[in-house]
């Protein structure tokens, strides 16, 4: 018989406990896709006292992850404190050094560390596997490395963040503003107490910027992704969206350009009946096109514990097995760095709205400024008149540069008769 897998597990919290759970209550199918048995025999938290609900009496208790990472009799460590530096980055460091292969769902280590790290393990002959780190449930990162590697991947784009996904979603089908929804969701638990990570882009930037390393075999850049994040998006903007065909969502988008590699996070007009824009609610999607297989979706939950422990465990299983493919697709001395195409050279359609004093002439200011920036308008809507007072104006245009964009941005925002700061939203057809 094969000897089982012992794995030891740090972090014992929403997806720690939940990977100990899946364990336990799959342990005879789990068996039989390993053709072995995956033991936990260690297990690491701050506080030994909390209830996890899933039993720990035979396992060994570490007050200290790393100390764990270098135990005796522990063949695979899962780390799942988070972070992308301290515990979490030594913790992993440590079971690498010691010649214990990881699997992590940690995107804030693999963003910011990713490359380091898989040379660290496939210098050894160990496996980094991170499949929970993006879009949860989903297996994106195995589709992608695995399922798609016989295409040349051009473009990958999806919703990368269920908070901010619920968050538009309610505004959207409630009419309520963006902070009275975000302290709904606080309340709910599908949004951290500080939800910065989330609604600020960056957690999906991290996930962006590890999907780019395995999409185009270049090294994880998360540093030259471009993040907005949808703080300033108003319930009126998504009513206008509706109104012109489109729905808002926040998109994590990476693409190969003539100007090397694109990545961006922010919120996006799609349209009505593109397929992304039906993700609603907490669910994630991903989207890639591959040269031959042409465009390939995937959608479900990405996050909570079930969702994420179930790619946790789907490692774990590879790993069992032998499994083993190059951390990010191709081997990690391989991963050959593009240069990151500025945001400036986005090319694409906008949605303007602005607020402004309803005097004659107002209009033809501004889209003189449009003029001169060589940005050309394609629709304009005002609802209402109230001369002498002020009233919203939405505009969207043409295809057109960022760079002129953004500087017809400027010079609008200058004008006397425009009283905020024009709010702007990224138009892409998919
Ligand atoms: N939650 C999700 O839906 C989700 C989805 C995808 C990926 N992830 C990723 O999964 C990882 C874990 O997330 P989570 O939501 O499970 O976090 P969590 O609920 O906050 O759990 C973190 C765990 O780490 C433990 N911990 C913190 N510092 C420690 C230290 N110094 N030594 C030992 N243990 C320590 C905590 O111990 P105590 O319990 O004793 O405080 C807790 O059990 C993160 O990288 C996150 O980004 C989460």
């Amino acid at each position: 018989m094969t000897a089982p897998l012992k794995i030891a597990v740090a972090g014992l919290g929403t997806v720690g406990a939940g990977v100990l759970k899946v364990l336990a209550e799959h342990g005879a199918l789990i068996e039989q896709r390993c053709g072995r048995r995956i033991q936990v025999t260690a297990v690491s938290a701050r506080d030994r006292s909390k209830d996890r609900g899933v039993g720990l009496s035979h396992v060994r208790w570490f007050e200290d992850p790393v100390a764990m990472a270098a135990a005796p009799d522990v063949d695979v460590v899962v780390e799942l404190i988070g972070g992308s530096d301290g515990p979490a980055k030594a913790t992993v460091e440590t079971a690498l050094e010691q010649g214990r292969s990881v699997v992590t769902a940690n995107k804030a280590l693999l963003a910011n560390h990713g490359p380091a790290l898989a040379h660290m393990a496939e210098g050894r002959g160990l496996t980094l596997a991170f499949e929970a780190s993006v879009a949860g449930g989903i297996p994106v990162i195995k589709a992608l490395r695995e399922g798609l590697a016989a295409n040349r991947v051009t473009e990958v784009h999806g919703i990368l963040n269920g908070t901010c996904n619920y968050i538009l979603t309610e505004m959207r089908t409630t009419g309520r503003e963006f902070a009275d929804v975000l302290a709904e969701a606080q309340a709910l638990g599908y949004a951290e107490a500080d939800p910065s990570f989330d609604i600020d882009g960056i957690d999906a930037a991290h996930k962006l910027a590890i999907l780019t390393s395995v999409a185009f075999g270049v090294p994880v850049d998360f540093q030259n992704v471009y993040i907005e994040g949808i703080r300033h998006v108003s319930a009126v903007d998504l009513k206008y969206a509706e109104e012109l065909g489109y729905r808002i969502k926040l998109l994590g988008i990476a693409r190969l350009t003539r100007n090397g590699v694109e990545q961006r996070v922010h919120p996006c007009m799609v349209p009505k009946d593109a397929p992304i824009a039906a993700v609603d609610g907490v669910f994630n999607a991903v989207v890639a096109q591959g040269d031959f297989v042409d465009r390939v979706w995937l959608v479900g939950r990405g996050a909570g514990a079930g969702p994420t422990a179930s790619a946790v465990v789907a490692d774990l299983v590879d790993v069992a097995r032998g499994r083993s493919t190059p951390t990010f697709g191709v081997p990690a001395s391989q991963l050959a760095a593009l240069d990151p195409s500025p945001m400036e050279g986005r090319q694409g359609a906008y949605y303007v709205r602005l607020m402004v004093v309803d005097r004659p002439g107002v209009i033809a200011e501004v889209a003189a400024v449009l003029r001169d920036n060589n940005v050309s308008m394609e629709s304009f809507l005002q609802r209402g008149r109230s001369p002498g007072e002020a009233v919203p104006v939405v505009l969207t245009t043409h295809d057109t540069n960022e760079a002129s964009m953004q500087k017809a941005l400027a010079q609008i925002a200058a004008q006397a008769a425009v009283l905020e700061p024009p709010r702007m939203i990224r138009i892409e057809q998919f």
